[in-house]
């Protein structure tokens, strides 16, 4: 057991002081001992207590489960979080990323931002001291993805060789959960509307992580998407920024709802997962979301779980 810790102390230690904006800025190794660190977190047999370090959360878009699960994270590891929503910072008033970035660097410890494209993240991370955390964009979800994954482990055990299905939008979360699939050996399936699709870039990054031989595909006809799956895995179709396109978006992806006929033609085991929120009747049905194959309140709670083994190794807290 000591050894054991000690192992992942030395994995975990090469992610002190870096930041964390893309499912791919992690490796295999890493991304286990997160996972090994993130349970022994959530059953108790580990406590760390930083030591009154601070998490400043910028968040241009709304969140619950990110927002509450890194202000949950942060207080039992001995720290706290400040709000900096740009609504009441100069932010709001045009000052600009670099100063704002390193001023911040001054006062908090580590950032997680929550924005629209991944340019302005990469802005704050090139201008700021401390870690910074993609808490969402419109390419990448990565700690959701973590999440992910950790609830699917702690259901099958193993992840090498699980076949994800994830069925809608080729969108920040599915981009995500084929980077982070790729690297863990899942088989990842993307099952989107023609027009839809992750693009071929991040399947191309997808294909080069894949190391382990996860298959990485993508198709347009849920029914042959979910065979053989072990997840189905669903996300709103239009997500937050998108909201313009809802009603023309609601007729092309009709046919793209994880429903009771889907879950019938995946493996018999097949658990269902959604980051949330999730619009009953679109993207998932009441039915399909309070089965029993419905996993998505487990996959809620391991974002906090995750986050706190994230932040607690960046703040070199191990
Ligand atoms: N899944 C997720 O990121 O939820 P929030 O938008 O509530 O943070
Ligand atoms: N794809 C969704 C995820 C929300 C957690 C969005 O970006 O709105």
């Amino acid at each position: 057991m000591a050894s054991a810790s000690k192992g992942l102390a030395s994995t975990l230690s090469s992610l002190t002081n870096t930041n964390f904006l893309s499912s791919s800025d992690l490796n295999f190794d890493q991304v286990l001992s997160l996972f090994d660190l993130a349970k022994q977190l959530k059953t108790g047999n580990r406590r760390i207590d930083l030591g009154n370090r601070v998490l400043g959360l910028i968040f241009k878009k709304a969140s619950t489960r990110t927002r509450v699960s890194f202000q949950v994270a942060m207080a039992r590891l001995g720290g706290q979080t400040v709000d900096l929503n740009p609504q009441v910072t100069q932010l709001g008033r045009g000052e600009l990323i670099k100063d704002t970035a390193r001023v911040l660097s001054r006062y908090c410890d580590v950032l997680a931002i929550r924005t629209f494209s991944q340019e302005e993240l990469e802005e704050y991370a090139r201008w700021s001291t401390i870690p910074v955390i993609n808490a969402l964009t419109d390419l990448e979800h990565p700690c959701q993805a973590l999440a992910d994954y950790l609830t699917i482990q702690e259901k099958f055990g193993n992840l090498e060789g699980i076949n994800l299905s994830y069925i809608g939008d080729g969108n920040n979360v599915a981009n995500s959960l084929m980077l982070c699939g790729a690297l863990l050996g899942v088989n990842v399936k993307i099952c989107s509307p023609k027009g839809f699709e992750v693009k071929a870039k991040i399947i191309d990054q997808a294909k080069s992580l894949s190391e382990l031989g996860a298959k990485i595909s993508i198709t347009d006809d849920p029914l042959i998407a979910v065979k053989e799956a072990q997840v189905i895995y669903t996300d709103v179709w239009s997500s937050m920024g998108q909201e313009e396109e809802q009603i023309r978006r609601k007729e092309i992806f009709q046919n793209y709802k994880v429903d009771q006929k889907l879950i019938d033609l995946a493996d018999k085991e097949v658990i269902l997962l959604h980051c949330l929120p999730a619009h009953r009747g679109e993207e998932i049905t009441e039915e399909a979301l309070e089965s029993k194959n419905s996993y998505v309140f487990d996959q809620a709670e391991n974002r906090l779980h995750i986050q706190q083994a994230l932040l607690a190794v960046q703040l070199g807290g191990l």
